[in-house]
């Protein structure tokens, strides 16, 4: 008996195994390794071009793999759309969140899947649920928006990743994918978000964090993939590798030695020509 739950919950949601992709005659991933577990942050890193939004696109539905195996909680898939990852309980949140800014907050939150009261002809939009919805889911992850009419145009960048996680854990995800949610933030935003990114994590969420900076991705992450140049430089548990340890491998730790070296060997600026 107890075996047996063992194993189901040892199952990850999401398995990728040897996973290749090609876009004509550029590799963008070839043998790349990714599991996500319920109540984990991962967190893939890599430089840019390193094939991080590849990986994910192949999880989000949006495109297919060559090669390799993928499996959602257990069962190979071949995903032919969007649609089908989110109907399986993945949700993506993209960097360029596709928002129609002069929406209320409200109206966003339920994009695709308003509620509606009343029976036939008289059937509408519940505006007071969705109103009253956003406004409690988004105090549940500890957003206090104080006006859920505001357009979502007017919210920070930050602000509108956490409305799509808030979105995405209200709606029963079980896994969500952020690309690079703190790329285009400054510090005090970034904190927000990855407060959210920790929230939905406690939530029971398995989540996939991508960005390419260290810090970041230490300050939430359970495991960490790194990708390089479309393949994999390594995989860790978070008891496996320090901060330091991952700096120093995000930077190319040799690569970053030697420009030191070649830097401090020329002339000081008041000294040339
Ligand atoms: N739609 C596409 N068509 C052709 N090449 C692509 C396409 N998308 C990505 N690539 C290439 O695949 C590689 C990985 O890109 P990408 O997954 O976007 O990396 P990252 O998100 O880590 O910056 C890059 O060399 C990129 O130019
Ligand atoms: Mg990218």
């Amino acid at each position: 008996m107890t075996t047996d739950v063992d194993v189901t919950e040892r199952t990850p949601l999401v398995a990728l195994t040897d996973i290749g992709k090609r876009y004509g005659n550029v590799r963008a991933l070839e043998g790349v390794c990714l599991d996500v577990h319920a109540g984990d942050v991962t967190c893939v890193l890599g430089d840019n071009g390193a094939g991080k939004s590849t990986l994910i696109k192949i999880v989000a539905g949006l495109h297919r793999h060559d090669t390799g195996s993928f499996r959602i909680e257990g069962e190979e898939v071949r995903l032919s759309s969007p649609r089908e990852a989110l109907d399986r309980g993945i949700a993506t949140v993209y960097q360029d969140l596709a928002v129609v800014s002069l929406m209320p907050v409200w109206r966003n939150f339920f994009l695709g899947s308003e509620p509606r009261k009343g029976a036939g002809p008289f059937k509408r939009l519940d505006v007071d649920f969705m109103r009253r919805t956003t406004r409690e889911q988004l105090l549940r992850m500890g957003i206090d928006l104080r006006d859920v009419d505001q357009p979502i145009g007017t919210l920070s960048g930050g602000e509108r990743q956490c409305v799509a996680i808030a979105r995405a854990v209200y709606f029963g995800a079980k896994v969500l994918v952020l690309d690079e949610p703190t790329a285009a933030l400054g510090v005090k935003q970034s904190g927000v978000v990855l407060k959210y990114v920790a929230a939905a994590r406690d939530e029971g969420l398995g989540v996939v964090f991508i960005t390419h900076n260290p810090h970041h991705a230490y300050l939430v992450g359970d495991r960490f993939v790194l990708l390089k140049r479309g393949t994999m430089a390594g995989s860790h548990t978070r008891d496996e590798i320090t901060l330091e340890e991952l700096t120093s491998q995000m930077a190319g730790g040799d690569e970053l030695d030697d420009l030191r070296h070649e830097l401090e060997n020329r002339a000081p600026a008041g000294a040339r020509g």
